[in-house]
């Protein structure tokens, strides 16, 4: 347990990066192993979820090299990975269990996946069964739909499938499987989620290509060794937009943040509720677009949100939901039952949180009713492990009328350890 406690401020003023991008970082690691030669990344984001990746890889006989600006992967090829000796664990992150079970799927060995507590909780039937629909051996407790997982290698054959959820774990799982896989392989979703694998995939000169909901793989091609640059993550930024909205008297630059459309669902939902965030300087790194954002604390109002601009906030609304307790009037979330399903219920986490500060939120099955309040008040709030929860809550602190402590912020780490010392930086 580490507690920690945010205290009224009286503006968010200045200027800040936010770490790379995780989902960008945990790729570049991922396919830069996969590639023949040498890859560089630059602005990975060195947080406990990326390093499960990295390590992951290392124990499956990838040799690295990092000198804390650049981290220099020497891959081995499609065909280069050797058995891992042990158990892999990946911590916290769904991103590294979901996507390489698709890929250790198709290796020519044995492998088995676990995590923390959080993560042996969390549903992998939406991976393994379209999975073991293209002959994948893939054995995990709770029937098949919790790690640990254990996964005889197989050769694979393409698929199409229908996803029911948008979920870019899932599709990009069975995009690294189709790597391996006989003909091809597609994956159609009902709404388009994240589509960084898509574009690093080309980067990297694997056949995909992408078509009307969805993107269709090929095998045959081998991957080449590239020079990366990670832009910073729009889903840490966000934490820093809703502050300097929500605190009276904030004007703040974050340089550098990507802007791919598949993520800026946030950027839409607070525009809409009447926040002032200007994109400057847009720009193209590694094939993913970039901009500077200015944000100035605005009148936020309530508005109603749903359909497909959910998929592309998905991660955002723990902090949603802090700018709609502090916005005028209702705003309603629907289309976000996913929520339910990530490192924690985050609606049940949010709506218990927001309660003990005050606000006034109801849960529904797939989301939330909030109604703004005039000010939140301090008070103890809990973070149940998740970094997203913990962040949200301490930025609530910023704007509400005492302090904000959250009881266990180690969570933090897994996607922004310099979360705490860039808010003492910025708020005045
Ligand atoms: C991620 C996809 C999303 C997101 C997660 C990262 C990714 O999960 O919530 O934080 O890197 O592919 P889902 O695919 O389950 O929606």
């Amino acid at each position: 347990m580490k507690p920690y406690t945010v205290k009224p401020a009286q503006g968010v003023r200045g200027e800040i990066s936010v770490p790379g991008d995780k989902s960008i970082s945990h790729r570049s690691i991922m396919l830069g192993s996969l590639a023949r030669g040498t890859t560089t990344v630059r602005g990975l984001l060195r947080g406990e979820d990326n390093m499960s990746t990295l390590k992951a890889f290392q124990s499956m006989g990838i040799e690295t090299v990092d000198d804390g600006e650049t981290l220099t992967i020497h891959g081995k090829g499609l065909h280069g990975l050797t058995e891992p000796t042990d158990v892999i664990d990946c911590g916290n992150s769904g991103t590294t269990i979901r996507l390489i079970s698709g890929l250790l799927a198709a290796q020519n060995f044995f492998s088995v996946l676990t995590g923390d507590q959080y993560l042996r909780k969390r549903p992998m039937k939406r991976v393994l069964q379209p999975l073991s629909l293209m002959g994948a051996i893939i054995h995990g407790r709770a029937g098949g739909d919790k790690a640990p997982l254990a996964i005889v290698g197989q050769k694979l054959k393409g698929i199409s499938y229908a996803s029911p959820v948008a979920s870019a774990q899932v599709k990009s799982s069975l995009m690294l499987a189709g790597l391996y896989a006989d003909g091809e392989t597609r994956v159609m979703e009902p709404s388009v989620s994240r589509d960084h694998s898509e574009r690093m995939f080309r980067h990297f000169g694997a056949d995909v290509a992408s078509i009307p909901g969805g993107v269709v793989v090929r095998s045959g091609n081998e991957l080449e060794g590239r020079e990366i640059v990670v832009p910073g993550d729009i889903s840490s930024a966000a934490f820093f937009i809703v502050a300097a909205l929500i605190v009276p008297g904030s004007e703040l630059l974050i340089k550098g943040v990507g802007v791919n459309p598949t993520r800026t669902g946030i950027i839409d939902i607070l525009t809409a509720m009447g926040g002032s965030i200007e994109l400057l300087d847009c720009r193209e790194l590694s094939g993913e677009p970039v901009a500077d954002l200015l944000v100035r604390s605005s009148i936020l109002k309530g508005i109603e949100i749903g359909g497909d601009v959910v998929p592309r906030a998905i991660d955002e609304f723990p902090v949603i939901s802090v700018a709609a307790a502090c916005a005028q009037g209702r705003t309603t979330i629907r289309d976000a039952r996913e929520l339910r399903v990530k490192e924690t219920d985050r609606i049940a986490a949010m709506a218990a949180n927001l309660r003990l500060a005050g606000g006034c939120i109801e849960e529904t099955d797939d989301g939330m009713v909030i109604e703004g309040v005039e000010r939140l008040n301090g008070c103890a709030a809990e973070s149940r492990g998740d970094h997203r929860i913990a962040m949200s809550m301490l930025i609530a602190g910023l704007a509400a009328n005492g302090p904000v402590t959250v009881d266990d912020t180690e969570c933090i780490a897994t996607s922004f350890p310099t979360f705490t010392a860039l808010l003492e930086k910025v708020a005045c």
